[in-house]
């Protein structure tokens, strides 16, 4: 499912980039460009970002 329209950015490469250990949407907007322009998509893809870190606590912890 699309999250960021504008740049064609879905779900799934947003919980991808956190399996690489990013986890905060900074890192994100730099490296897909996630919420550079009209920002709508940041909010969605925050809530993403928290799911993923609740449902993977042992992931998480190997990216540390
Ligand atoms: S929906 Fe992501 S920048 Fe517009």
């Amino acid at each position: 499912m699309y999250v960021c329209i504008c740049r064609q950015i879905t779900d799934n490469q947003i919980r991808e980039e956190c399996m690489q250990g990013t986890n905060r949407i900074a890192d994100l907007r730099e490296k897909l460009g996630l919420a550079t322009e009209c920002g709508k998509c940041c909010k969605h893809a925050k809530s993403i970002v928290n799911e993923f870190q609740n449902s993977t606590p042992f992931v998480n912890a190997i990216a540390v």
